[in-house]
């Protein structure tokens, strides 16, 4: 099969191609990447020369760009990740998470119609169901909870989530859609709480703890959602939403404890800074649809997984020291001035 995964140096996406090329070598992955600030064609070095893998430096946007692609490749399934992610940077410049996810969305959707895709997934998040108050801990986001966005980044992802089942009804694309919550893990861009944290408390830098730090995020390692979608976009029913997450809610005071406490700094690196506009109070997915209907569970705790990944980020300081420097900018030329690219 040829899957076509937008996003694929970024974050999530990085790891899902790992886990595709590592489960199906049969397979053969075709990433798109506009290799935005979030995109970092290094992570993606390792695989760069297998055959059954090949990147292209393309816009979603770019509708004339992405059906060339189509054409060339045919795929059988789309994985969409490519997206503006960030809420703070979304408070800052709506327009471009407007662009990217909505637009960006609906152009990948046109090229799946029009080149007959099996399946396109659309990689949502738990953010579209707006928040949970603090006081209410049995109280979780199911499939049917209605959609009640918060910030210009969830209100982009919500209107993409749309799109897509009105694509499905509209048009019968064979359409399905996952809802996640906070993942964390290794290639993480160091503008989230986890990997930030983790270089802050590395330099000696002050923590930024919005608020009070009672927020809560329901947290999930990225390879176990990385294996949820790879099971939704083979066994998953077409025209479902499935959600995503492994009950694990934590404040986040109480992931930065955990965070300086494993690197042996002193919590008086903790600073509390003006809140975020709007922040969500508490995310929590009720995962019981997809492990009733595919069997997934996660397979890495809370505390497993984030020791696995404060080694990851001593191990690979050039990756996120290069970030924090800007280098990381100059890797695509260096890399593709002796290549030929197909933009
Ligand atoms: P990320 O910011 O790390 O990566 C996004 C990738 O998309 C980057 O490689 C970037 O270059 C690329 N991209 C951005 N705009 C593009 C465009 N116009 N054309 C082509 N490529 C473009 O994001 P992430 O954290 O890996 O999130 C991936 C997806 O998963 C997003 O859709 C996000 O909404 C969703 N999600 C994220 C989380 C999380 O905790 N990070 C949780 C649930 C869902
Ligand atoms: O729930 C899924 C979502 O999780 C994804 O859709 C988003 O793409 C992803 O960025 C993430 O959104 P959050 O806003 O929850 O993640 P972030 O890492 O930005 O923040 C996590 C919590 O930590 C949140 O309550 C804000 C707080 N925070 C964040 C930063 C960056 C701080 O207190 N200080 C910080 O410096």
């Amino acid at each position: 099969m040829n899957i076509l995964v937008t996003g694929g140096a970024g974050f999530i996406g990085s790891n899902f191609v790992f886990l595709e090329l590592k489960e199906h070598p049969e397979d053969k992955i075709i990433c798109v990447d506009k290799l935005t600030y979030a995109g970092n064609l290094k992570t993606l070095k390792d695989v760069m020369d297998n055959p059954q893998f090949k990147f292209y430096k393309t816009d979603i946007c770019d509708r004339e760009a992405i059906d060339k692609i189509f054409a060339e490749e045919k795929p059988d399934i789309v994985v969409n990740f490519a997206a503006e992610s960030h809420v703070d940077r979304s408070i800052e410049n709506p327009e471009v998470f407007l662009e990217t996810n909505i637009i960006g969305t609906s152009v990948l959707m046109d090229a799946s119609r029009k080149y007959g895709v099996k399946r396109y997934h659309q990689v949502s998040t738990d953010e579209v169901y707006g928040d949970l108050p603090l006081d209410r801990p049995d109280l979780f986001f199911t499939e049917e909870t209605p959609l009640h966005t918060s910030s210009p980044y969830s209100s982009s992802k919500a209107g993409a989530d749309l799109l897509v089942s009105a694509y499905h009804r509209t048009f019968g694309l064979p359409v399905t859609i996952s809802r996640c919550s906070n993942n964390y893990g290794p290639y993480q861009f160091p503008e989230k709480l986890i990997p930030l944290m983790i270089a802050n408390a590395l330099a000696d830098k002050s923590l930024p703890v919005y608020g009070e730090g009672l927020n809560v995020r329901d947290w999930l390692y990225v390879e176990d959602h990385c294996k949820a979608i790879d099971l939704i976009i083979r066994k998953g029913t077409v025209g479902e939403v499935y959600n995503i997450g492994g009950h694990n809610e934590m404040k986040n005071i109480d992931i930065v404890k955990i965070i300086l406490n494993e690197l042996g700094k002193p919590e008086s690196l903790i600073t509390h800074v003006t809140d975020r506009k709007g922040h969500d109070q508490r995310y929590a997915i009720d995962p019981a649809k997809i492990h009733a209907e595919l069997g997934w569970l996660p397979e890495t705790m809370f505390k497993d997984g984030i020791k696995k990944t404060i080694q990851w980020y001593l191990d690979n300081k050039e990756w996120w020291e290069d970030i924090i420097s800007g280098d990381y900018q100059n890797y695509y030329e260096e890399m593709y001035g002796k290549k030929e690219v197909i933009e």
